[in-house]
């Protein structure tokens, strides 16, 4: 059995871990990008990546199945999950905002009804601010919501603005930035501590080698 799991989502952040991984002279020999394993464990069995949904891995890491994850910002904050949050890995850019039609404002006379893909997010924003929401948890399109009169705003990412441009919407309050962060099973940090630093160091070089 391999000392330390590593939970990543598919996609640009799992071929930016294996690269991490090679510069550091650790091999997942099974690893290929098309392959539809979903656990690979490097030559000599130390550590072990595990491919999961990317809403997953806060779960993941949150119960132990994990000891490390990598995951969206978005996703962390929306999954409310007790990890040690370690390291911004600066990819991924974009912003959490409320979105809605141009000159939008709050009628405190009524509940402000509030679409998003992240209740969650959209409640804790609003509640800080000390207004009550009704929230309505979409999947998708979120922007289609105040356009066709089923809310009054959203809370979305937003990362380059077209898909609310090319709907005639607008950011109407900027709510939070977003990136990849490395998190850690707070169990696992105390336990495993000598190589889930080597594994912060690493990518903590990896990142700013990307941004040099
Ligand atoms: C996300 C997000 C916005 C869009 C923002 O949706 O919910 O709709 O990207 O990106 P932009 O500012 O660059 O236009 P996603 O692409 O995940 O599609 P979805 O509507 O199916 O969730």
């Amino acid at each position: 059995m391999s000392e330390i799991t590593i939970a990543l989502g598919k996609g640009r952040l799992e071929s930016f871990t294996l690269q991490t991984f090679e510069k550091s002279g650790i091999e997942f020999p099974d690893f290929t990008e098309d392959s539809r394993k979903l656990i690979f464990n490097d030559r000599d069995h130390i550590y072990q990546i595990v491919l999961v949904k990317a809403s997953d891995v806060p779960t993941y890491v949150e119960k132990g199945a994990a000891d490390i994850g990598i995951v969206g910002k978005d996703t962390l904050e929306e999954s409310g999950a007790d990890v040690f949050e370690v390291l911004d890995l600066g990819f991924g850019r974009c912003k959490f905002a409320v979105a809605g039609l141009p000159g939008e404002t709050y009628d405190s006379s009524s509940k402000l009804t509030v679409a998003s893909k992240y209740p969650k997010v959209a409640k804790d924003y609003y509640h800080k601010k000390g207004v009550s929401i009704e929230t309505i948890k979409l999947n998708g399109s979120v922007e289609l919501a105040p356009l066709i009169g089923l809310s009054d705003v959203i809370v979305d990412i937003v990362e380059t603005g077209k898909t609310l441009k090319e709907n005639g919407l607008v950011v109407l309050e900027d709510i939070s930035e977003i990136s990849a962060r490395l998190i850690v099973n707070k169990a696992s940090f105390k336990t495993k501590t000598d190589r889930i630093h080597w594994f912060i160091d690493e990518m903590s070089k990896a990142v700013e080698q990307e941004t040099v």
